[in-house]
């Protein structure tokens, strides 16, 4: 299986499939609670069948190219995943995300894979623009945002109702100059 490292601590990206359904359920079981707090995808892998069904659904969008799904392994256990929730060549404009077990926050396994993707997408697949919607709630989320270098562009006012209740969702985005920019200055500063 090809695999990306993040670093020197055991952690690979790796695409993620169908095939994962089961250990995609128990990472999902193991972060039910902190994964669904502000994003759906808890609710839509309830079980096997809906891990399989929305592994089909970006299964679908890749063939489409229309998006795409990372997995995150730590130490050979799958801890959560980086998406391409839109994808839309012509226009150049993609949106993506990402969720962790709590148990693998705080080590910045997301902002280290982002980075290799956003590489990816703006170098080798010309994307002009990379979103992050996001709820105005969802601290943790909004600093990977910053992080990236995104800018926060505007709020979607009670947009996203969410286990009953209407949250408003924050639009950040980072364009193709701006990233390159931004890397060509963390390589000055390396050297
Ligand atoms: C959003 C979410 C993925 C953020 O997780 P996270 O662990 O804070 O993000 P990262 O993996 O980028 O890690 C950053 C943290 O690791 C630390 N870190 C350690 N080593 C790091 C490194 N090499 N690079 C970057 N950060 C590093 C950072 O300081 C930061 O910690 P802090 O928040 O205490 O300052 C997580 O909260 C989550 O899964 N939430 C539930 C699902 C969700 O809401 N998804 C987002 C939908 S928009």
């Amino acid at each position: 299986m090809y695999a990306t490292s993040l670093g020197d601590d055991g952690a690979e990206l790796r695409p993620l499939e169908v095939w994962h359904a089961g250990e995609l359920l128990e990472n999902i079981d193991r972060g039910r609670e902190f994964i669904g707090r502000h994003i759906g995808l808890a609710d839509a892998v309830s079980d096997l069948d809906g891990a399989r069904a929305w592994l089909k659904s970006y299964a679908d969008k890749r063939a489409a190219d229309a998006g795409g799904l990372h997995g995150i392994w730590l130490d050979g256990k799958l801890v959560g995943g980086l998406l391409f929730r839109v994808w839309d060549t012509p226009s150049g404009v993609c949106e993506a995300g990402c969720w962790l077990e709590p148990g693998a926050a705080g080590r910045g396994l997301v902002t280290r894979g982002m980075r290799i993707l956003l590489d990816w997408a703006f170098e080798e697949r010309g994307m002009h623009r990379v979103e992050w919607q996001v709820s105005s709630a969802n601290e943790p989320s909004i600093n990977v945002a910053r992080r990236l270098g995104m800018t926060r562009e505007g709020v979607l006012r009670e947009n996203y109702p969410h286990r009953g209740v209407r949250t408003s969702t924050e639009i950040w985005a980072v364009l193709a100059p701006e990233w390159r920019a931004a890397r060509a200055r963390t390589e000055r500063n390396d050297h």
